[in-house]
Order: structure tokens, then C-alpha cells, then sequence
């Protein structure tokens, strides 16, 4: 898969690929990136990329004319590399949100992706009605560029490439399944009085994949209501999990989470919870 990306800052996306699973990926081929300053498309002296806003107001507003012309070399380009189809994306505050199904689309379309990335006030709005597929926002927010929202979704995007995760697939992450991910555990069994769920200790795979389905369940549907009803309005519940969602409603099980969904507060408390789980979840 192939990002250009239309910046003011590359050396930004060097995040990208000099650390972790991206830099892995991309020494192994798997994604490739180039950088286009729309100062070189510039024919003034200053090399002018911004002007002031028609109408008056703060701020500088990127002039449509270079940003055009980068995603014209851009895409040419890409035609070069042998990529058959470009799909243009602006990174913006008032862009569509960012989704899982989004990222994951965009993984499996086999398209060049050409982002653009703002500066100032904006980017004037003729570049974007002529030139642009789709604005994309990473959150409600403003961010000082594009920048950070652009590495944001490549990194989300090449991960979900075949081969870029070195051992379980993100198939087992956060949103795979319409749901949060589960709460993960590591040694030592008992970390300054808050202990492992016993049900993790157990080595009984299949109680160990029902507790972690019903701690995504609870946890969802206390922390992000709206994905349970689009996971219901999607199917992906089954009668168990609905079962579960029911039990936690009426307090039957867990305990309500600390702002964060933090661990229980004492090994007592958590043993108890665990030895009580029998096919019920305790929120941790
Ligand atoms: C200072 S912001 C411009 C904010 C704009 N005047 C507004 O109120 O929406 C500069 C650039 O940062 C990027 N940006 C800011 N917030 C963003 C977000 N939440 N998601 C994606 N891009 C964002 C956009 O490319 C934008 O053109």
C-alpha cells in the first residue's frame, strides 16, 4: 500500500518509519511512503503556500493552486509505481470520524491513498470541492495540522496490512467485533496487592475466552453505550451476550468502574470476583 503525503513538516513521518510495527512493515515492503512540500509547487520568490482569508478573520488560509499541483505529482506518481486508483483524503476537524470499519476499508482497497494535511486556519474550500474524495477527522478537537491526524490513520491502516502484526491479528483488538477489547493481564500474578482474575490462571481456554467476552460486553456497554446498540443493530450479539448485557443492568454482577475502568482495589475483592465468575463477569 502506498500513502503520499501532502505536508509542510515530513520529517513528522519519520514517527512512522523509523519505530515499531510501522518501520517493520515498512522495511518489509509492505506499505511505502513519499512526501510532497507544497512549497516546491510555489513560483514566487517567498514560496508562498498561505494567503488571508477573503472576507477577513484570523489566521492564513493554504492557497488551493500548490496543494493541487503536489497531488497532481502524487498521483502521477502513483500511475509510475503502477498503482491504478488514488483516493484523496484531507485530514480535518470537521471531517467524518475516523472508524475501525474505515481504517480496515481502506487496508483492503489496494488504492494509493494521498493525504493532505492543513496548516493555519484551513485549506481554501475550491481545492477541496475539485481535488478531494473525502475529509477525515481523528477526533473533536483541533489539532495544530494535519500532521498528527495523518500518522494517526496510517498507523491504523498498516497494522491492519497482511503481515504487519508479528503475532495475533488484529482481529482481537478494540472495534474487531463492534466491541471494547478486554482487559489484559501480565506477570507478576499479584502486582502491589491487586491480583491476576483467577479465571485467567485457570488454563481453561474455553471459561477464559467467556470471561473476556463478557468483560468487552460490560466494559462497552458502561464506558460506550452507542457501539452496543450498533453491535445489537448489526447482529453481533448472540442470546449469551444479551444474557450478560441483562445481568450487568441490574447490578447482578461487577462492580461500577472507577472513571477509568481501573483494577479492583484489593487481591481479596478480586479474588472474590473471580471465584464468583461462573459464566456471570466481573467488571474489572
Ligand atoms: C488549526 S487546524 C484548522 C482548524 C479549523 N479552522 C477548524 O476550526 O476546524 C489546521 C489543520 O489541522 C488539521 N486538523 C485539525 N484538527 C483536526 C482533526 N480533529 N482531525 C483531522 N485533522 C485536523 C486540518 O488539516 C486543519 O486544516
Amino acid at each position: 500500500m502506498r500513502f503520499d503525503v501532502i505536508t509542510l513538516f515530513a520529517p513528522m513521518f519519520e514517527a512512522l518509519t523509523a519505530h515499531g510495527i510501522t518501520r517493520r512493515a515498512f522495511e518489509a515492503g509492505l506499505w511505502q511512503l513519499a512526501t510532497w512540500n507544497p512549497r516546491d509547487f510555489t513560483h514566487d520568490n517567498h514560496r508562498t503556500v498561505d494567503d488571508r482569508p477573503f472576507g477577513g478573520g484570523p489566521g492564513m488560509v493554504m492557497l488551493a493552486e500548490p496543494l493541487a499541483d503536489a497531488v497532481d505529482a502524487a498521483r502521477a506518481a502513483q500511475r509510475a509505481a503502477g498503482i491504478a486508483a488514488t483516493r484523496v483524503i484531507a485530514l480535518s476537524a470537521s471531517g467524518v470520524p475516523l472508524t475501525d470499519a474505515r481504517v480496515r476499508a481502506l487496508a483492503a482497497s489496494g488504492e494509493g491513498v494521498v493525504l493532505v494535511c492543513g496548516r493555519y486556519e484551513g485549506i481554501d474550500q475550491r481545492f477541496l470541492d475539485a481535488y478531494v474524495d473525502e475529509e477525515v477527522s481523528v477526533g473533536d478537537f483541533v489539532l495544530s495540522g494535519g500532521e498528527i491526524a495523518a500518522l494517526a490513520l496510517i498507523d491504523a491502516v498498516v497494522r491492519q496490512l497482511p503481515g504487519a502484526l508479528k503475532e495475533a491479528s488484529a482481529d482481537d483488538e478494540s472495534f474487531a467485533h463492534g466491541l471494547l477489547d478486554a482487559p489484559h493481564y501480565t506477570r507478576p500474578e499479584v502486582w502491589r496487592g491487586r491480583a491476576v482474575p483467577a479465571v485467567l490462571l485457570s488454563g481453561h481456554h474455553a471459561q477464559i475466552a467467556q470471561w473476556r467476552r463478557a468483560q468487552s460486553l460490560v466494559r462497552t456497554a458502561r464506558l460506550r453505550p452507542a457501539l452496543i446498540e450498533r453491535a445489537r443493530q448489526l447482529g453481533l450479539l448472540s442470546a449469551k451476550d444479551e444474557q450478560v448485557l441483562r445481568s450487568d443492568a441490574q447490578g447482578a454482577v461487577g462492580r461500577a468502574p472507577a472513571a477509568n475502568a481501573r483494577a479492583p482495589s484489593s487481591e481479596a475483592a478480586n479474588k472474590a470476583d473471580a471465584s464468583a465468575y461462573n459464566g456471570r463477569v466481573t467488571m474489572v
